[in-house]
């Protein structure tokens, strides 16, 4: 059994909306740091975020860890979320996930009156959080995120940037048979059919990716990232991923409470950078204790960047139809 860790303080609660795969994963990614007091989980089916948190605990004497996880159901008009009262940062994952053949715009409907109710709620209950999204379609549900709870843009942001990025690497480190390690890579734009994966930001390494594969393989390997949630939902017929996205959440919850300054591809405000203005698109940001504090910008080709403000003007559009849903 693992010794859980001395000498080092446990802070703050994190909250987790929604108790399905994704949230039960990020609950437990959270919980396994150790570096938190609590994390709550909440989901609308009864019984469930507290089986699920229960079943967490249990894990603490063989997995060393003092964290402890708080389930808690709640009610859609916000009976429960007196639990996320205090919480630095709340992750919502509440939403549906595709089935195979679907892209994630077909959610848009459904998970917007889902997003926006919790989001009412969390407003209410722990408004001096960071909230991160990951419901789909992400760009989107992160917009709305932000305009129903009002809260200051850079304290919205939404996870699909490190999870694309992380299967681009994945990718490239299959093909060239290397270390995960020594692979960096990058995707920027939406979290959907304009992702920009970035080949000149990538190294394998400290070479450059574009000097070790030709054109076609990189574009391959750049197909595959764009369509890496579908290429899992296809094959699990019952939902989406749920490892990689919570990893990717995870984390970011961990660079907002640890106040990191991190440099991470997230889904942020941006309001300037590239020239391109007011809307949520995938880019890289520092994280720290009040969410976004800067937009990072990198230096891209041409082609990247006319990619990058095409899937701003794609995003744009589709961020404003959520205002009316
Ligand atoms: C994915 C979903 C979670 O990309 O958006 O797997």
């Amino acid at each position: 059994m693992a010794a859980p860790r001395t000498g080092t303080a446990r802070a703050g609660t994190v909250a987790v909306i929604g108790a399905g795969f994704y949230g039960a994963t990020t609950a437990q990614r959270l919980a396994e740091y150790d570096i938190f007091d609590t994390v709550v989980l909440t989901d609308i089916v009864e019984g469930k975020p507290e089986g699920l948190a229960l079943d967490i605990n249990q894990s603490r004497p063989i997995e060393g860890f003092e964290t402890k996880v708080v389930g808690q159901t709640t009610s859609r008009d916000g009976e429960g979320y007196e639990a996320i009262v205090g919480a630095a940062v709340v992750v919502i994952t509440a939403g549906l996930p595709r089935k195979p053949g679907m892209s994630r715009m077909d959610l848009l409907e459904t998970n917007a009156k889902i997003v926006r109710q919790v989001s009412e709620n969390v407003a209410r209950h722990a408004p001096d959080a960071v909230l991160i999204v990951v419901s789909n379609p992400l760009d989107e549900m992160t917009a709305l995120a932000q305009l129903a709870t009002g809260f200051p843009r850079q304290r919205v942001m939404g996870q699909a940037g490190m999870l694309d990025t992380a299967r681009f690497s994945h990718f490239v480190a299959e093909q060239l048979g290397v270390p995960i390690a020594d692979v960096q890579t990058l995707t920027l734009g939406s979290h959907g059919d304009t992702m920009v994966p970035v080949p000149s930001a990538c190294t394998v390494g400290g070479k450059p990716l574009t000097e070790l594969l030709d054109q076609a393989q990189v574009d391959e390997l750049v197909t595959r990232t764009r369509n890496g949630g579908a290429e899992v939902v296809a094959l699990l017929k019952t939902g989406s991923a749920f490892y990689a996205p919570s990893a990717a959440a995870a984390r970011m919850a961990r660079a907002v409470s640890e106040d990191s300054g991190a440099v991470l591809p997230v889904c942020a405000w941006v309001d300037g950078e590239y020239g391109i203005d007011g809307v949520y698109l995938g880019v890289t940001a520092q994280i720290g204790r009040d969410g976004v504090r800067a937009v990072v910008e990198r230096d891209l080709t041409a082609d990247e960047l006319t990619a990058l403000r095409e899937a701003a003007e794609a995003v744009r559009a589709k961020q404003a139809d959520v205002r009316d849903l």
